[in-house]
């Protein structure tokens, strides 16, 4: 299938992979403090980015809400909208958790979100579709890396975030494929639009990882 291969990191917990079998040994034993270090410097980065990409999603769904919301797609949308508050609840929730600082972004991505969300869908219903394609392309390549990263850490210890992180990561890629199911491709200009969105978002989530 189109995506099958971001669906293809799903051994958190299968315990048949190498990866897997090998960072489980590594977790029994006491850790450095130069190990502990890199896992926190780990989780502050991922929460972080997280948190600013599914803020950034919200936004998007409220922008294509806010212009195809009363059009038949709009329920398709609006579900979709649903999970993508959801995922900036949990990270709302994480971040203090975790005493992660978050982005100095957030209020660029607020707006930058909504417009983009909006933007794509004045193009009509395929444009806002092919912007589903593109960012939910991003953030799962996005997830599944940070899943191989918490892996290759400490699966043990990070085993509720790999959860939430592998969820979601199926979440995104079903928006993915419902926006095909909804014409994506047939957006006007789809292939450089889904390209110009596709390295928008792999440079917020650079910038988000940093700063
Ligand atoms: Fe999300
Ligand atoms: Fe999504």
């Amino acid at each position: 299938m189109y995506v099958s291969h971001l669906r293809s990191i799903t051994c958190s917990i299968c315990r048949t992979c190498h990866l897997h079998k090998a960072t489980s040994r590594t977790s029994l034993v006491a850790r450095p403090a130069s190990s502990q270090a890199t896992t926190s410097a780990l989780l502050d980065r991922i929460i972080r980015v997280d948190h600013a990409g599914e803020l950034g999603a919200d936004r998007i769904y409220a922008g294509q809400m806010a212009v195809l919301g009363k059009t038949a797609v709009g329920p398709v949308i609006q579900e979709m909208w649903d999970q993508e508050k959801h995922h900036r609840e949990t990270f709302e929730r994480l971040i203090p958790e975790h005493r992660v600082r978050p982005t100095v972004l957030l209020p660029i991505w607020n707006i930058a979100g909504f417009a983009l969300g909006a933007g794509t869908a004045l193009l009509g219903k395929e444009g806002a579709m092919a912007c589903t394609v593109a960012v939910e392309e991003t953030i799962g390549g996005h997830y599944n890396k940070q899943i191989r990263q918490l892996l290759e850490d400490d699966p043990v210890k990070h085993a509720e975030l790999l959860k939430t992180i592998q969820q979601f990561r199926d979440e995104e890629l079903e928006h993915l494929d419902k926006g095909l199911e909804h014409d994506a491709e047939q957006a006007p200009m789809y292939s450089a639009l889904s390209n110009v969105i596709k390295a928008g978002c792999s440079a917020a989530i650079w910038l988000s990882e940093r700063i």
